[in-house]
């Protein structure tokens, strides 16, 4: 799977740093995500929220207290009380071997913030979270990817990969521009199960799925590249679980730790 093949070719191994490289750094900061790409992770993966005064940021939870020194939601504060947030001290006390001086205080990013900081060169795999809270989040998004040219005319194809738990999420997208990538994505509870008539269905809008890895089994894996979809676990940061689900057949993987996957993607 070298890294010339197409984003979007099945036979290409997509590494995609889950929340940037966030084994190593204060996820989704703009560190993370530099440290994401100089393991050469083939994406940032970034987790959108979205402010008060309607302004999308990276954060994986709606709640800031477990990622800053504050409490309350995004959606209740302005973007400037999001960025007077400190992002970065919790991981110097949670991982003291990991602590670096730089990620004390560092700021929660702004979307454009992090196009501007990794322009047209890097790729994002971006999600809508609880997008169901947020009524313009789609809107906003597909407008500010066609202002920092990131979609549309003359851009690789798959330089951005929407992903979503929300099926409607990914159609309000599908609608608005037709010409992205979509991944759905599935918590399973139990065994990773999924019908031929689900499969057919996600067709109609998805190149992909994205599951919890634990859940998978190689018939599962299967079945979905069978069906011509992508299959993305997440998070994956074993070794031997990156392994076995290549050999099973996935076409990329979330994971903390980018350099490890790439390793192994060397030794194949
Ligand atoms: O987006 C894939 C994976 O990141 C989903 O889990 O909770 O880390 O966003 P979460
Ligand atoms: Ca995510």
């Amino acid at each position: 799977s070298s890294k010339t093949t197409s984003l979007l070719s099945p036979n290409r191994i997509l590494n995609i740093a889950h929340r940037g490289a966030s084994a190593y750094a204060p996820e989704h900061t703009l560190l993370s995500y530099q440290i994401g790409e100089e393991l050469a992770a083939d994406y940032i993966e970034i987790d959108l929220q979205m402010t008060k005064d309607n302004i999308l940021v990276a954060m994986h939870d709606g709640d800031v207290s477990r990622t800053t020194d504050h409490e309350g939601t995004v959606k209740n504060m302005l973007l400037e009380e999001v960025k007077v947030l400190d992002a970065g001290s919790w991981f110097n006390e949670q991982y003291p071997d990991l602590a670096e001086p730089a990620f004390r205080s560092i700021e929660i990013p702004t979307l454009e913030e992090i196009f501007q900081e990794f322009g047209t060169e890097a790729n994002y795999y971006i999600e809508t979270k609880t997008p169901e809270q947020y009524p313009n989040m789609v809107e906003e998004l597909v407008a500010t990817l066609q202002e920092y040219h990131l979609t549309g005319e003359g851009v690789e194809e798959g330089k951005v990969i929407i992903q979503s738990f929300s099926a409607e999420s990914l159609l309000e997208v599908h609608q608005l521009d037709p010409s992205i990538p979509l991944v759905q994505l599935i918590h399973y509870s139990g065994k990773a199960q999924i019908s031929n008539k689900e499969l057919k269905e996600l067709k109609r809008y998805a190149v992909g799925l994205g599951v919890n890895h634990t859940t998978l089994t190689k018939d599962y894996v299967k079945k979905v590249r069978n069906a011509g979809l992508l299959l993305h676990p997440f998070t994956v940061n074993d070794t031997e679980d990156m392994v076995r689900l290549l050999d099973w057949g996935v076409t990329g993987m979330f994971t903390d730790y980018p350099d490890r996957l790439e390793e192994v993607l060397e030794e194949r």
